[in-house]
């Protein structure tokens, strides 16, 4: 019998695409926020004891990193309190969560990239509340997989690179930070690979989700590593190469021509942000590979799908479900 799914977020980025995909695996409700809103306890425990399902799918996060830092109570209160009652509930019915959280957990200090079990210290408050997060998941005691992913964008909601599109309509140049390393990670190539990843243990185990011998934490981002100002680059070399009539395209530059003709690098004291960044955010996917067998493409080949005509976004009209 294919399972239930209780996914949150479905309105964001990841969620969208897990929206789309999860239904291939099982009957999944995915309830909005009119419906389900996390800062609200009750609500949570409401829907989790009418739907009992066996796998909770938590795509929604608090994720404005600098209104963080003057709002932490709603932050927390998404990133970490809803995870933990989320989890409490689950544990109790026997159901799995899978959660996702950030680079931003690490200070960015180290000089390669970060394994899962290097120690965490957030220079943010966002960061603060996701770690909270992970820990109260983990404290639990609740069959779970953690996902940190990184620098996440997509071809619609708010991101890195709709941003440098609509600003390259506006501005000859580009200041963009050159001097903060990551992997942007596309959304629809981190949901393909947390949804490959549950079909494995769907069709693995007789029981889907009661096992947990995989349970825990886990790198899952673009393979490679750029900079904010290499990445703003690719972004525009590939704007250029790509047909202009592109749905998503013309909608992220209002059908304006790119005029920007140069992107100079700044550094982060340049760029002041009321949150402070992790310098390096590269987390090493080797665990990943070395459990699941899985890895995401490179950075540079994720970005160059989303400039194909042959992708769908997930929030064009769509198969989806909902509560
Ligand atoms: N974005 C990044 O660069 C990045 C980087 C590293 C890790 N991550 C992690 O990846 C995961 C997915 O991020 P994303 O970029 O897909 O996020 P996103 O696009 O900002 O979407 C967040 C989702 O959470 C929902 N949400 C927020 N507050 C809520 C509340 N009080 N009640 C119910 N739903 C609420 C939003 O609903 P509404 O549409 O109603 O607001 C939306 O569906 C998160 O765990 C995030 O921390 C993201």
């Amino acid at each position: 019998m294919k399972p239930t799914i209780l996914l949150t977020g479905k309105t964001g980025q990841v969620g969208s695409e897990l929206n789309r995909l999860l239904p291939k695996l099982g009957r999944v409700i995915a309830p909005g926020r009119n419906e389900l809103d996390l800062r609200e306890p009750e609500q949570i425990r409401q829907v989790m004891r009418s739907t009992k399902p066996q796998l909770v799918v938590n795509a929604a996060a608090c994720t404005a990193v600098d209104a963080a830092e003057t709002d932490e109570a709603n932050a927390l209160a998404v990133n970490a309190e809803a995870p933990r009652l989320l989890a409490q509930e689950a544990k109790k019915i026997g159901a799995m969560l899978l959660h996702f959280s950030t680079d931003y957990i690490f200070d960015g200090a180290k000089k390669a990239p970060y394994v899962e079990t290097d120690p965490s210290n957030p220079l943010n408050a966002y960061g603060r509340t996701k770690l909270a997060g992970e820990e109260a998941i983990r404290n639990s005691g609740v069959a779970h997989l953690i996902f940190r992913t990184s620098w996440v964008y997509a071809t619609y909601g708010r991101n890195f690179l709709l941003t440098i599109l609509r600003l390259a309509t506006e501005r000859e140049e580009l200041r963009v930070v050159g001097d903060q390393v990551g992997a942007p990670t596309c959304a629809l190539d981190l949901a393909e690979a947390a949804t490959r990843i549950v079909a494995d243990m769907i069709a693995g185990d007789k029981r889907p989700f009661a096992f947990s011998d995989a349970n825990g934490t886990y790198h899952m981002t673009a393979a490679g590593q750029t900079s904010w100002y290499e990445f703003a680059n690719a972004i525009l070399e590939e704007a250029r190469r790509a047909p202009q009539d592109l749905p998503w395209l013309a909608s992220a530059t209002m059908g304006r021509p790119l005029i920007a003709r140069r992107v100079v690098p700044i550094s982060t004291e340049e760029f002041p942000l009321p949150a402070r960044r992790p310098a390096n955010s590269v987390l090493s996917n080797a665990r990943l590979k070395q459990v699941f067998g899985v890895t995401l493409p490179d950075w540079h080949m994720q970005l160059q799908k989303c400039f194909s005509p042959e992708r769908i976004p997930a929030n064009s009209p769509a198969v989806s479900s909902s509560h």
